[in-house]
């Protein structure tokens, strides 16, 4: 098709051509082509178009539009035109305009790949990056006339100027469609879509029918769509909401010139937004829904299970194995599971086998379509489903669901309890532990020939086993007197037995219990991954094991081995605050305790910020690093770590599994993060402790909205016990709830100026400082005009307060005790 002499021209002779390879080149026309390494950059430099690789052996090339490299460093794809066709080899693959005018993509054999497949009544054209990091087909001799535009055809990045919406004309719903994994562009099974009936919210669909998440309806007034608080709509966007005779979208523009900020409907089933922040050279995440990673419908794929405390979230149910380990490594567990031995089903049963058996899962959520059938008791549900081959697996309570074929959407561990059930899964009697099975006089004679084997090693393993238990046992004395102590790798795996009991997870790693020889316990982080040498480990270990304050947990020791690196630390008997705040725990923690906790934590991070040497940002407050001892007494966990590991401050975050609104607004406009950044965490997580309730999930029940927001009505209105905790039933100080609350609002404060220091808290808290009336913060004047369709700060009362105290000073604050705090 091409003319070979122009082949030739375009391939060999650079010189020749020096406008279309000159990195200044933001468009094709005529007979000019692009191939291998040659790229289009938009007339500002913001974008670039070209071939970029994925995925190994072989590499598979597609065309995309990316960020320039110059500004963001990571190589960043927005747009991808064969997202389901690669090419292999990009230098002999030609991107150009076609005889009919349309821009084609044809691969080595010249076969047409890709097109922007559009009806041409022009006789040239040309393609145009544009800064918006747009591909436009225009028309060549009326250039305002466009023919096709790649940001009416996205792929799973919603960027500033796109529209995600209904065309009315032509029918067509245009979804932003995910990826299959991270690397496989080609359409994954979810996509975010407008209410195709017309209304102003956004759903995402699985496989094009099952809806899981919807946005919410959209507030004109506030600019926010319900369901997605976390979206600060006024401080970075600016959202238009179109909806005529012709279309149904949104569109927005970043109103903050610098940032950059794109949302994607991620491959993970989420639609998230990404915010560039140059001064950790990384995209980070500031918020994505549905939050519940295991709200995605079929996340797991069939027969998988989907867990909220583990990760990865996705595994396979008993007796199945993932059908495609490497499609799951790389995210993309659509494949789902299957079944290690047969069923034996209607199979021959007088031939020796037994009949297949039921696996019990106690509190999960059941799969996705059940179909109900008459029976009288669990026993007769079990035998209907025995009788049909393709049965699965069944559930009984008050009625039989039976369940064929596939099953879909299992959460274990489920937190709604009201919803969760049991499921009897249907399994081959051998994938069953208790099914003796009859093979086993033969194997006898060989387990004999081992017995002797067995003896042996046992003397050498007691022998080995003595001298580490000395060794552990002086380790252990060790620790006892404060100094750190350097483990072995292998000593710790051994006493977290392999590290199987898991306390949590976070960032860096996960914490197991392990119990030394002295039979005390000790909570081991096994980190991640790590990126510093040995010597800058071991001086950043020592410098956080000097860090001691009764409010901070204590590093006892660590690992630096080359076979993994551990921190140990103390083993902390009351979990974190999150397990007794939220997680319908039998005790209810008094509001002393609270009181104490709150002042408790604020202590240790007034020593991180201010007393101790280098000042320590903690980055990740929230009730799941608050640790509580036998006493109740608050541990602030997990600070120091950012540095440890070799990382910026700002990358902890794009480590962190969602955002959960404790982030503070400089967060994502990527300002120098002080101390500040904490203290509005630490006001975030008050007013958890207050309510016994995550901020942010007041709202899903869609009655009294996010917490803070509705906080400031009632703290306005002196009735500060409605705030309170429910199951505390009115039992707390008046005087205390009322300054917690006041607290908490001065550090949620949007601008850093106005929050006070945590030395200040502790003081407010322990009342030895009078606290004004606090600002309401501009993000929640918006969460509550969308909650009462009523411009919150049009109240008189809070209007004056909002001039008067615009910042927190200590002049603002009178002291009422002429002493400071007791420390
Ligand atoms: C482009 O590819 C050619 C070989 O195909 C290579 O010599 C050249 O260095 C590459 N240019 C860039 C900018 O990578
Ligand atoms: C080019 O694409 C066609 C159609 O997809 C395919 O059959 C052919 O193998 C491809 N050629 C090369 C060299 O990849
Ligand atoms: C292009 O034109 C042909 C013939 O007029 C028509 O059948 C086809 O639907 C048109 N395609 C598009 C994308 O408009
Ligand atoms: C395009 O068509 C017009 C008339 O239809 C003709 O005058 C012009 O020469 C054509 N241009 C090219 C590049 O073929
Ligand atoms: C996806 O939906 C189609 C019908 O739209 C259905 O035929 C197909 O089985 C579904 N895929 C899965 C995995 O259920
Ligand atoms: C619908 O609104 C868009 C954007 O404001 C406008 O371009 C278009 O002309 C409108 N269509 C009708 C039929 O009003
Ligand atoms: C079951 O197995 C027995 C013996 O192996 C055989 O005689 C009988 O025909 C089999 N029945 C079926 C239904 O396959
Ligand atoms: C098993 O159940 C499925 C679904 O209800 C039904 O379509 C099928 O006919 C049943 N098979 C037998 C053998 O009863």
């Amino acid at each position: 098709m091409a003319h070979p002499l122009l082949a030739l021209l375009l391939l060999s002779s650079l010189p020749l051509h020096p406008h279309l390879f000159s990195s200044a080149a933001d468009s094709i026309s005529g007979d000019q082509s692009l191939s291998g390494n040659q790229t289009l950059t938009s007339n500002g430099g913001n974008f670039v178009l070209g071939f970029f690789p994925l995925g190994n052996s072989p590499k598979r090339y597609y065309i995309g539009i990316w960020y320039n490299t110059n500004k963001i460093s990571i190589l960043t794809p927005v747009w991808v035109a064969n997202r389901g066709e690669p090419v292999l080899d990009p230098s002999s693959s030609v991107l150009k305009l076609s005889k009919d005018g349309n821009f084609i993509l044809l691969n080595t054999s010249k076969s047409l790949i890709w097109s922007t497949n559009t009806n041409i009544t022009s006789n040239s054209t040309i393609a145009v990056l544009l800064d918006s990091g747009n591909l436009v087909l225009r028309d060549g001799s009326d250039t305002s006339l466009v023919l096709w535009q790649s940001i009416d055809h996205p792929a799973n990045t919603w960027l500033p100027g796109g529209k995600v919406g209904l065309n009315k004309l032509t029918g067509e719903n245009q979804h932003l469609v995910s990826w299959r994994s991270a690397e496989d562009p080609s359409p994954g099974p979810f996509y975010l879509e407008i209410d195709p009936k017309g209304s102003s919210q956004y759903f995402i669909l699985w496989n094009g029918t099952e809806r899981y998440w919807f946005s919410g309806p959209w507030n004109e007034k506030t600019k926010i769509f319900s369901g997605v608080p976390e979206m600060t709509a006024n401080f970075v966007y600016d959202f238009q909401y179109v909806n005529n005779a012709s279309a149904n979208y949104f569109t927005y523009t970043v109103n903050t010139g610098d940032i950059v900020s794109r949302f994607i409907m991620d491959y993970s089933g989420q639609i998230k937004q990404l915010t560039w922040v140059p001064a950790s050279q990384n995209w980070i995440l500031f918020w994505s829904q549905p939050r519940a990673q295991c709200e995605v419908y079929s996340l797991c794929g069939s027969f998988g299970s989907c867990n909220e405390n583990k990760l990865p979230f996705c595994d396979c149910v008993k007796g199945f194995s993932k059908r495609s380990p490497k499609d799951w490594d790389l995210g993309d567990q659509s494949g789902g599971c299957v079944r290690n031995t047969p069923l034996l089903c209607g199979g021959n049963s007088s031939a020796g086998m037994e009949k297949d058996k039921f696996f019990q899962m106690d509190g999960v959520r059941l799969p996705a379509h059940p179909q109900s059938v008459n029976a009288a008791g669990s026993s007769e549900c079990e035998s209907a489903c025995l009788s049909n081959c393709s049965c699965s697996a069944y559930s009984y309570s008050s009625e039989c669901s039976l369940w064929f074929e596939n099953l879909i959407n299992i959460q274990e561990q489920y937190a709604g309890a009201d919803q969760a059930g049991t499921l009897f899964l249907r399994l081959a009697a051998s994938e069953l532990p208790n099914s003796s099975g009859k093979k086993g006089g033969v194997i006898g004679a060989a387990i004999g020939a081992f017995l002797g084997l067995l003896a042996l090693s046992a003397i050498i393993w007691l022998i080995i086993w003595r001298r580490r238990r000395r060794r552990m046992i002086s380790a252990s004395n060790a620790a006892a007197d404060g100094a750190l102590v350097a483990f072995r790798y292998s000593d710790l795996r051994r006493v977290t037995k392999n590290f199987s009991e898991k306390l949590g997870s976070g960032g860096f790693g996960s914490v197991y219990k392990g119990v030394l020889p002295d039979s005390n316990f000790i909570a081991v982080k096994k980190l991640l991954d790590f990126s510093q040498g040995e010597k800058q480990f071991r001086a950043e270990v020592s410098t956080i094991g000097t860090i001691q304050h009764i409010n901070l947990i204590r590093l006892r020791g660590f690992s630096a081995d080359r076979n993994g690196r551990c921190l140990v630390y103390e083993f902390m008997p009351n979990s974190s605050l999150d397990a007794h705040l939220f997680r319908g725990s039998k005790m209810v923690l008094d509001w002393g305790t609270r009181y104490q906790i709150a002042v408790g934590t604020a202590r240790g991070l007034d020593y991180l910020h201010d007393k101790c040497r280098d000042c320590i940002i903690h980055c990740d407050i929230k009730p799941e690093n608050i640790l509580l001892d036998a006493l109740f007494i608050p541990k602030v966990a997990d600070f120091g770590l950012a540095k440890l590991m070799g990382r910026d401050l700002s990358r902890v975050l794009t480590t962190m599994r969602g955002t959960r609104g404790y982030l503070a607004p400089e967060w994502i406009s990527g300002v120098a993060i002080t101390a500040k950044a904490d203290v509005y965490s630490y006001g975030m997580m008050l007013f958890e402790i207050i309510s016994g309730c995550r901020n942010a999930n007041h709202l899903e029940d869609n009655k009294s909205g996010f917490f803070p927001a509705t906080a400031v009505k009632k703290l306005m209105n002196g009735d500060v016990l409605s705030l309170l905790d429910p199951r505390l039933e009115g039992d707390a100080e008046i005087v205390e709830v009322d300054r917690a609350c006041k607290v908490a609002f001065w550090c949620i404060q949007d601008e850093e100026m106005s929050r006070p220091s945590m030395g200040h808290v502790v003081q407010m808290l322990e009342g030895m400082m009078e606290i004004n009336m606090p600002p309401v913060p501009k993000s929640l004047q918006l969460y509550s005009g969308r909650q009462e369709g009523i411009v919150f700060f049009s109240d008189s009362s809070i209007d004056r307060s909002y001039q008067t105290q615009s910042t927190f000073t200590s002049s603002q604050v009178t002291s009422s005790k002429s002493t400071g705090s007791k420390d």
